[in-house]
């Protein structure tokens, strides 16, 4: 397929930087299409770990190109220490190898106090965002006050455009948060070198991508977050603000209806989430030590982007559906498997209970999950480490039907399933 169009199929952190690393080995361009750097991607090669958040993690592989797709919102300083950080590593990213779109847009230190500010008026009903100044910068969008990177190009009118939003924005700090307000000049300064080392890098990559496509090659793009972070389809107003679904893809890249695609999903073998919000099949105790982990190791639940212990539960079959449901998902990839070994037995959560109702399917979206309560089939564990299988013949029994169960609840199949974080530990299934 020339395009493959990889999304997380939960509330992000499914492990879909694995599965793009080796997704990538296929392709000619790795491509972003949403979030910023509120993204937390880590990718295992030999000893090294990267952890990547706004680079899509794809360009580890030399031969391809990275974009970064105009569903983006970029925070310059936060790519260039990317950048240097890759350069160390020895992967050099230069705009041979990096493509930003003119019409991402941009994230500055004002958008960044804007979101502390929103949360802290908010106390206890915060969002728990990732600080990252994503809202307010996708609010600047979509309000037609936000920056653009194709603006970088003549920097005198776009300092104009700089300064007018940080004037804007510190009238909000000041007069609707009361918080303090940036200092401008250091910015304006700030921005006027990014501006410089920045140009290079921006292009039309929709027309970068659409040209690959009609030569043949083959793009992967690459979802940050999740199908239940989605602006639209997700646990509103428990979401990030933008479209994480596989549609997003499409629009964030600029890419037409007519291409041919994979739309494969990635979901781990439980279920996690970060910050706040409704999660029915939430768990504490002992099971969620067993799935979280201790946090000694990078591959335990702990949030890559913020360090926060992340929430853990079982997996939920009813919000899977639903993610197979907006995404048009045609193929699902399976994490972290190796994670369930060890315990007596497995959850499934196959339905909702609300009252006297049993709901197989989410009545009115995921907004109200809150309410309900998750009906388990309970499947019996297995306590083998699973690390070093490699064909699914080898897996235990009870693995297999876990699997198995899985793919008959949600009515697509179950490529992949991972067995540990390193970058040869995956069972492929035929
Ligand atoms: P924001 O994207 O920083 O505005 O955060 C909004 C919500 O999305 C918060 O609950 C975050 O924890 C969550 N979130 C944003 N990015 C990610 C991610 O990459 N993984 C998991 N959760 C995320």
């Amino acid at each position: 397929m020339p395009l493959d169009i990889l999304v997380g199929a939960q509330w992000g952190d499914e492990g879909k930087g694995r599965m793009v690393d080796l997704l990538a080995a296929e392709a000619d361009f790795v491509a972003r299409y949403c979030g910023g750097d509120n993204a937390g991607h880590t990718v295992n090669v030999g000893s090294q770990t990267f952890k990547l958040h706004l680079i899509p993690s794809g360009v580890i592989h030399p031969h391809t190109i990275g974009i970064i797709g105009n569903g983006m919102v970029i925070n310059p300083q936060v790519l260039f220490e990317e950048i240097n950080m890759l350069e160390q590593a020895g992967v050099f990213i230069d705009p041979s190898r990096l493509e930003i779109s003119f019409a991402a847009h941009l994230i500055t230190p004002a958008h960044l106090a804007l979101d502390q500010a929103i949360e802290n008026q908010r106390g206890a009903a915060r969002l728990g965002t990732t600080l990252r100044g994503i809202g307010p910068a996708y609010t600047d969008k979509v309000s037609r006050q936000g920056l653009r990177v194709g603006w970088m190009l003549n920097p005198d009118s776009f300092i104009e455009e700089l300064s007018r939003h940080l004037e804007i924005t510190n009238r909000l700090l000041t007069r609707l948060y009361d918080a303090p307000p940036v200092e401008i000049p250091p910015i304006v300064t700030a921005y006027r070198k990014f501006a410089a080392a920045l140009s290079p890098y921006i292009k039309d990559t929709s027309a970068t991508l659409n040209r690959a496509i009609r030569q043949g090659k083959h793009v992967l793009a690459e979802g940050a977050q999740g199908t239940l972070l989605d602006l639209d389809h997700g646990t509103y107003p428990f979401v990030t603000s933008s479209s994480t679904t596989a549609a997003g893809a499409l629009s964030g890249l600029g890419l037409g209806l007519g291409c041919e695609s994979r739309v494969i999903g990635v979901a781990k073998a439980f279920q996690t989430r970060v910050g706040s919000g409704p999660f029915p099949t939430e768990v504490e105790g002992v099971v969620a030590e067993h799935l979280r982990g201790t946090g000694e190791n990078p591959w335990d639940e702990y949030g890559t982007t913020t360090g926060r212990p992340r929430r853990v539960g079982w997996l939920d079959l009813v919000l899977l559906r639903y993610a197979v449901r907006v995404n048009g998902l045609t193929e699902l990839v399976l994490t972290k498997l190796d994670i369930l070994s060890g315990l007596p037995g497995v959850n499934l959560c196959v339905a909702y209970r609300l009252e006297d109702h049993v709901y197989q399917d989410l009545p009115l979206g995921p907004g109200g999950l809150g309410t309900f309560q998750p009906v388990y089939e309970e499947l019996p564990g297995w306590q083998e480490d699973i690390g070093d299988i490699r064909s699914w013949e080898d897996l235990p029994d009870q693995a297999c039907d876990y699997i198995l169960r899985i793919e008959e609840l949600i009515g697509i199949p179950v490529r992949m399933v991972s067995v540990g974080p390193e970058r040869e530990q995956w069972v492929e299934i035929a």
